[in-house]
């Protein structure tokens, strides 16, 4: 149980990814704020009925103002923030010229403003108790260029990692670590959107022959939120099958 007496934030925690490190943290002991604009509170109930404590927030991370308020609440709530997931992201599809500035903006807004909010947010109780662990839910294509998404997606995410390492900078001496974990071609209902001619070319194209799960993602979280990793700061792992090994 590597999570007992902590409170973990995640974002996006609804369904997908996010969701799988919730049911992972709770079951290693965390008491577990799912937050997300869809509805969570059926999760939360599953998780609560295997004996863990869990709130469970309707909220857009894109709200600053609702973001301050929802962290107010989550303090009060179990006692402070140990752990946070910047989770939550979307994707966009297509090229610059079909790409509109609206869809550019949203998607900056969710995956790089949403991120920036929740860490400033939540950064300050974090410094009061002199610990905290932040981890970014980054992609690939932060480090290669969109694959198969919009060219808004990979900039907000190659935006997150560096905003990953320059957290990780200023917050050292307060003993809270920030990393990254950059997953690729994991099976969840963003990718389950690909038609079958590209998920046959993505598998193809990966050494390990296989799509990765939420749990692949998960394990790489969980093992940068916990003490395990307390020399590990400003890194960002790699969850791709060995797509891109750098
Ligand atoms: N699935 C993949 O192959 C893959 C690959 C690389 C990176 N990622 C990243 O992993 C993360 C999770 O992806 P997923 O595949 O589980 O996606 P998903 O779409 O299944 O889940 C994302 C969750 O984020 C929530 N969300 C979106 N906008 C929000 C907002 N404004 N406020 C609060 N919540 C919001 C959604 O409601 C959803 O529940 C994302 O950041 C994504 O970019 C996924």
């Amino acid at each position: 149980m590597r999570f007992t007496g902590k409170t973990a934030v995640i974002t996006g925690a609804a369904r997908g990814i996010g969701k799988e490190i919730a049911v992972q943290m709770a079951e290693e002991g965390a008491a577990v704020v799912l937050i997300d604009v869809r509805d969570a509170h059926e999760t939360a109930r599953q998780l609560q009925s295997g004996g863990a404590k869990v709130l469970a927030l309707p909220l857009d991370i894109t709200d600053y103002d609702a973001v301050r308020h929802a962290v107010d609440e989550i303090v009060a709530w179990n006692n402070g923030i140990d752990i946070l997931v910047n989770n939550a992201g979307i994707i966009a599809r297509g090229n610059i010229t079909e790409l509109t500035v609206e869809t550019w903006l949203k998607v900056m807004d969710v995956n790089l403003n949403g991120t920036f909010y929740l860490c400033k947010a939540i950064l300050p109780f974090m410094i009061e108790k002199r610990y905290g662990r932040i981890v970014n839910v980054t992609s690939i294509a932060a480090k290669t260029g969109d694959i198969t998404a919009a060219a808004a997606y990979g900039t907000s995410k190659g935006a997150v990692n560096t905003l990953t390492r320059s957290l990780a900078r200023q917050m050292a001496e307060f003993g809270i670590t920030v990393n990254a974990v950059a997953p690729h071609a994991i099976e969840t209902d963003m990718s389950a959107e690909w038609p079958l001619e590209k998920r046959k070319a993505v598998i193809d194209s990966i050494p390990l022959k296989r799509m990765g799960t939420c749990r692949d993602v998960s394990e790489a979280v969980l093992y940068l939120a916990s003490d395990a990793a307390s020399f590990v700061t400003g890194e960002t792992i790699n969850v791709n099958g060995g797509y891109l090994m750098d």
